[in-house]
């Protein structure tokens, strides 16, 4: 039996091959899967290898032979993905054959197979639950993409909360800092001026990658460390930073009170936290709009300020800085200001 999926793009066929070659590999490893492309390339699972490339012809065809059965070392299936010219673009084959040895022969463990393991995971990822949480990763809860690099690359919509935070941390050569959901790096470069140093974590891998290469000369300078991490599990010491940042991340973290304390952990005594989060006014605008919106969630206040404490920091308050002249300054569009009053912005400020 053959599987066969494809998709027209408004992409030339060198453009499609590459995106397709990137976006697979990071898609599979977040599956625990690891494709090393190539003409010598191969796909494993667990060190176990699962498809090894036998035709590798750039903007063409890439063709596996492909082991889907570790318990059955024998069986053999064929997975092809085709580039061939299409009336805008380029348009790409995935098919699959083979299958049947190993599902089942009869029609209806095939049919179970098909129906289960392609069809239905097709149709979730085109309905609207699948779709707006892919929207809301690909572009903000966990970045990837060249959209998305582009715009974290310089993220200039950010930038006057960037302003607003290190104008209250006031970052000295002697502060070690901590960025968590650092994005592609633009805030660390900025309070790298300072001369401080920093490390950060973002879950990620696209965005942890253009953060390395945005702070290369840091990096190398022994300035920065930026690693693939959760919010809720840091893997630095107790004590170790003067002071943490989290900015437009919060609203995304399932865990907000388990993150609060891991940064307060890591924190050395009287450690600072400064904290951007949009505010639930920020709903539906064009900076929180659907699908994004109602998967972000909005804090009042006081509860900010009470989960800081709950997290182990004290004099934790929340202010609503005045993040107009700081937009006029990097230069946001003036159908943009609007966004930028006090209304919008919450800033949590507390200390160990
Ligand atoms: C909207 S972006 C903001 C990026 C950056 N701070 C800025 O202002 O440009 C949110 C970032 O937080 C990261 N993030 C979200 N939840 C996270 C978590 N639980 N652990 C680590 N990173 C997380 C995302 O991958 C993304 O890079």
């Amino acid at each position: 039996m053959g599987v066969k999926t494809q998709a027209d793009l408004k992409l030339d066929s060198a453009s499609a091959f590459e995106g397709l070659v990137d976006e697979l590999s990071l898609a599979l490893s977040r599956l625990g899967t690891h494709f090393a492309p190539g003409p010598a390339g191969r796909v494993t699972e667990g060190g176990v290898e699962v498809g090894r490339v036998v035709s590798w012809q750039p903007d063409k065809l890439i063709a596996l032979e492909w082991h889907p059965a570790n318990w059955q070392p024998d069986a053999m299936a064929k997975v092809e993905l085709r580039f061939e010219p299409a009336a805008e673009g380029t348009r790409i084959t995935l098919e699959l054959e083979n299958m049947e040895k190993l599902v089942g022969e009869s029609g209806s463990e095939l049919l179970g197979w098909f129906t289960s393991q392609v069809a239905a995971p097709l149709l979730r990822a085109a309905g609207p639950c699948g779709l707006g949480d892919w929207i809301t990763d690909r572009r903000a809860r966990r970045p990837s993409g060249p959209q998305a690099r582009q715009t974290y690359r310089d993220p200039l919509f950010h930038r006057p909360n960037f302003k607003v935070i290190l104008k209250t941390l006031a970052l000295k050569p002697d502060d070690y800092l901590l960025e968590v959901g650092s994005g592609g790096g633009a805030f660390l470069e900025e309070a790298l001026k300072s001369g401080c140093k920093a490390a950060a974590i973002d879950h990620s891998p696209d965005m942890v990658r253009l953060a390395r290469e945005v702070n290369r000369d840091a990096i190398l300078a022994g300035r920065l460390e930026i690693r693939e991490g959760n919010a809720g599990s840091l893997p630095f010491r107790d004590g170790t930073f003067t002071c943490a940042v989290m900015t437009g991340v919060f609203g995304f973290i399932s865990e907000p009170l388990k993150a609060l304390s891991e940064i307060a952990r890591v924190l050395a005594p009287k450690g600072r936290l400064a904290l951007f989060a949009g505010s639930k006014e920020l709903r539906g605008t064009p900076a929180a709009p659907e699908p994004m919106a109602s998967r972000l969630r909005f804090y009042e206040d006081a509860e900010l300020e009470q989960m800081a404490r709950q997290a182990g920091f004290t004099g934790s308050r929340v202010e609503r800085p005045d993040f107009g002249p700081y937009a006029r300054e990097v230069g946001v569009p003036l159908e943009a200001l609007g966004l930028f009053g006090t209304r919008y912005g919450q800033l949590l400020l507390a200390r160990k």
